[in-house]
């Protein structure tokens, strides 16, 4: 069975950091605990507006951490800039809306395909292994294997909002359909957005995802218990829904 990695988001302890303009928390910190706790690559979304990480945090976390770096970024000339100086891991390409408190819904691949196959290609030959956030559909999904990328991550948002027990069924049902349709195009796929102690373990049960990338939950919740606390249990529930298959899922 492939392993599930687990990919921390510390753009949340920029937020905290920023509140007050100073050094601390400092996210590069927050990775090296991370690193201890299990995590098997750090995540972070450098946005236009700056808003938590900022371009020095970019620099110090392509340098200093122990872990492969993942980049978030929107699909813009001066993000492919930053990212081409860094060559990170990793880079996840995110649709980005100024007013929006986070990632909203997937990119829209299949009306961009020309532009952000361009981006693709750009990523790949700096040796980035690039992902495209898209929603849980095909058409997205064809889209994607189509401009040549070799990941894609699926959002998870609508299935950890859902309210209602039935609509988060069906939710997870796009998940897992999805995720089906993407080994099967032979994209490597991913999932994250909103994921939290109490819906992890559906997700983590379906076998052909690969990795998990969670942010906000991990950093409110080491409020309470500690970082290093809070990882090691998200892992922990991570491990142990593969191990259990929970009902192994497929399409
Ligand atoms: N994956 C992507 C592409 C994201 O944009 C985010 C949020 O920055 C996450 C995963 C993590 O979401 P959350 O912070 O809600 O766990």
């Amino acid at each position: 069975m492939k392993r599930l990695r687990l990919g921390v988001n510390i753009d949340h302890v920029a937020t905290i950091r920023n509140a007050r303009g100073g050094s601390h928390p400092d996210p590069v910190r927050a990775a090296g605990l991370a690193a201890r706790a299990g995590a098997d690559g750090i995540t972070a979304h450098l946005r236009e507006d700056r808003r938590h990480i900022s371009d020095d945090d970019i620099t110090r976390l392509s340098r200093d951490i122990p872990l492969p770096l993942n980049l978030e970024m929107a699909a813009t000339p001066e993000m492919l800039d930053i990212a081409l100086r860094h060559r990170p891991a990793a880079a996840c390409i995110v649709p980005e809306k100024r007013k929006e408190i986070t990632t909203e819904g997937g990119l829209d691949v299949v009306s961009d395909m020309d532009r952000l196959g361009n981006f693709v290609a750009d990523l790949g030959a700096a040796g980035c292994r690039v992902s495209l956030f898209i929603d849980p559909e095909f058409d997205q999904l064809h889209a994607a294997c189509k401009i040549g990328a070799p990941v894609v991550e699926l959002h998870t948002g609508s299935y950890c909002g859902a309210v209602s027990e039935s609509d988060r069924e069906a939710e997870l049902a796009r998940i897992v359909e999805s995720a089906a349709v993407a080994e099967r195009l032979g994209l490597e796929c991913h999932a994250g957005h909103g994921l939290t102690f109490e819906t992890v373990a559906p997700v983590a049960a379906i076998t052909s995802l690969t990795e998990l990338n969670i942010g906000h939950f991990l950093v409110g919740e080491a409020i309470f218990g500690g970082l290093e606390s809070s990882i090691r249990r998200m892992r922990g529930l991570m491990d142990k829904a593969r191990s259990h298959g929970l009902g192994i899922r497929t399409a």
